[in-house]
């Protein structure tokens, strides 16, 4: 079967987005003000980078570059703190069943995402050898929303873009996916979510005949 699953690291396979908001806040704290989870979703999928920028914009503080390396440093060393005791046990439930059946059915996989940190994930996860092809931070220029990752994605399995299918618990990830021309189904909640083609609290909600059936209606209207 031509057809591609592209997975979303932190959030979708794995229960990282926390320790990233935990991370962010205690920056934030650092430079005197408060963060919350609501301002969080603002840089979910949004690389380290970007979101110093976007946290500093929140703060309404300006500072130098050389403050901005110290402290997405800071932040790196807070987080890789926070994961160093990260395993098997911090797959979300239902990732690797979701990604065995998928494989069944002879689907290629990869991973789409903006961390820097994911080969080390994966490896922790023990799960770096389900994945055809892994695209991270270390291989981008440009952030999500922009479609980059996506389109190298689909690149490196060999397949069109329209047979491929995201999954993303971030909205600058489902832009990006829409950008790429792909469909999307969103892990996590709808009214954060709303341009996803479909949305499901997790990877153990939806089948892969669900998943499939949503590139096949991209092609019904398409002819
Ligand atoms: C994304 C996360 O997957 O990776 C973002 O959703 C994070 O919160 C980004 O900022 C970059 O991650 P890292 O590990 O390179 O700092
Ligand atoms: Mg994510």
């Amino acid at each position: 079967m031509n057809k591609g699953f592209i997975f979303d690291l932190d959030g979708v396979i794995v229960d990282t987005a926390k320790y990233h908001y935990l991370a962010w806040k205690r920056v934030a704290n650092e430079l005197d003000f408060d963060f919350t989870l609501e301002q969080n979703e603002l840089l979910k999928g949004v690389s380290r980078e970007k979101s110093l920028e976007i946290l500093l914009d929140i703060g309404g503080m300006i500072i130098l570059d050389s403050e901005k390396k110290r402290l997405a440093s800071k932040k790196n060393d807070l987080y890789l703190n926070l994961i160093e005791s990260l395993d098997y046990k911090d797959l979300l439930p239902g990732t690797k069943s979701f990604i065995l059946d998928a494989k069944d059915e002879v689907i290629k996989i990869a991973l789409g995402s903006a961390s820097k940190n994911a080969a080390y994930i994966l490896k922790k996860l023990g799960i770096a050898h389900l994945f055809d092809a892994r695209i991270d931070g270390t291989m981008v220029s440009k952030a999500k929303p922009d479609p980059e990752v996506f389109l190298k994605g689909a690149k490196l399995l060999g397949l069109d873009p329209k047979n491929c299918l995201v999954f993303e618990d971030a909205k600058a990830g489902i832009d990006a996916a829409k950008n790429a021309g792909m469909k999307c189904v969103g892990i996590g909640k709808s009214n954060i979510l709303k341009s996803a083609d479909l949305v499901v609290s997790g990877l153990d909600k939806i089948t892969v005949t669900e998943a499939l059936s949503i590139l096949k209606k991209q092609h019904t209207q398409n002819e």
